[in-house]
């Protein structure tokens, strides 16, 4: 069994200008490797500090080439359009992205020579599972949407590329939480705590049974960099669930923990048909290993309201992804009737 391990060296991160990727990149270049980000930067370039030891690369996952992975010696796969609601509306870019570039980008690491491939994937590839079950990672998989199908077939397309040479980990990631510099007010308890905090009325999706797996973004960040430095033995062809039993939340309840957590009277505002997607999940695997979660709910939503309170985090277009998306979308295509010569107004 091969114990080689990651624990230098240069990483490419795809996505890493996103909501995970803008928390995880300072943390792997503190650690001190070497990082290479590949990303469109649909959210702004300018949410990465500059580093010596940090390369940006604008560049769409589609269009990954050979040339990308000279050098790098492992690969956090976080390109996405990430979550259910885009993944429905771009139904064909979220195959063409979660599911095939990914794969490809595995491909392309194995041929260069890489070590080490991470695909961090969802938990909510479990979809609804029937009452009191807890699942673990050899659990029936039952995708409902889209966004999770395709996380669900990069799996099945990247665990194949496992051997003694390459070395494949897929993290099925509990929903996120918490502050980061690409911020996003489309998850769960990053809604509440804004809705809580700026109007006293926090958004819950009925019927508030549904249990999901929450993992502070700081915490998901350090599963990523616990998995270059596990040994390659232990984790190789592996799939691991990310986040915590002190995590596992009915969303009800956990609306009550939000509420209190905030310093002002607040009131649950319903929204939605009944959500479906309800799991509870096992993280007896990755504990096992020696990773274990940190954080809790307040943890996330007294940074969040502290952030909003000094006026560096708001809840806008750009900060709920599918709106962003949308927004882009419909841009590019007003732009895209005037423009003349690469212009517009000015020639
Ligand atoms: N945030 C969560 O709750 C959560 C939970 C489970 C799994 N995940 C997975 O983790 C990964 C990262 O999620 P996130 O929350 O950081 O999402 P995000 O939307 O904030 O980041 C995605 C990044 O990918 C970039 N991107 C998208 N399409 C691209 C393309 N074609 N080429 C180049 N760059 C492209 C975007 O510009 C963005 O910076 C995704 O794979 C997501 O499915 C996230």
């Amino acid at each position: 069994m091969s114990d080689t391990t990651i624990a230098s060296g240069t990483v490419l991160v795809t996505g890493g200008g996103g909501y995970i990727g803008t928390t995880l990149v300072p943390m792997l270049l503190e650690r001190g490797y070497h990082v290479k980000v590949l990303d469109r930067f649909f959210f702004g370039r300018d949410l990465l500090a500059p580093h010596e030891n940090l390369e940006c690369i604008v560049e769409d996952s589609r269009k990954l080439t050979a040339a990308h992975f000279e050098g790098v010696d492992a690969v956090i796969d976080l390109v996405a359009l990430s979550n259910d609601p885009s993944g429905e509306l771009f139904m064909d870019a979220t195959y063409a992205i979660n599911r095939d570039s990914r794969i490809r980008c595995a491909q392309l690491a194995k041929e260069a020579g890489a070590k080490r491939y991470i695909l961090p994937s969802s938990c909510s590839i479990y979809g609804f599972q029937g009452p009191g079950v807890i699942v673990d990672e050899t659990a029936k998989t039952n995708p409902l949407t889209t966004y999770a199908k395709a996380n669900e077939m990069a799996e099945n397309g990247v665990l194949p590329l496992a051997d003694d040479d390459f070395c494949v980990v897929v993290l099925r990631q509990a929903t996120v939480y918490g502050l980061s510099p690409r911020m996003r007010y489309d998850l769960a308890i990053n809604g509440m705590s804004e809705g809580a905090w700026m109007t006293g009325k926090l958004p819950l999706m009925r019927d508030g049974s549904q249990w999901r797996p929450m993992v502070h973004v700081s915490d998901t960040a350090a599963a990523q960099i616990f998995m270059l430095t596990a040994p390659h033995g232990s984790v190789n062809g592996q799939i691991f669930n990310v986040g915590s039993d002190a995590n596992n939340y009915q969303l009800g309840p956990l609306a009550e923990r939000v509420a209190a957590a905030v310093p002002r009277d607040v009131e649950i505002e319903w929204y939605g048909d009944p959500d479906h997607r309800s799991y509870r999940v096992s993280f007896d695997k990755i504990e096992a290993l020696g990773w274990k979660a940190e954080k809790i709910a307040e943890d996330g939503v007294k940074e969040i309201c502290a952030a909003i309170e000094a006026g560096t985090s708001e809840k806008n277009t750009r900060t709920i992804t599918l709106s962003w998306y949308q927004e882009l979308a419909k841009w590019h295509s007003i732009v895209k009737d005037v423009e003349l010569y690469g212009g517009v107004i000015e020639l």
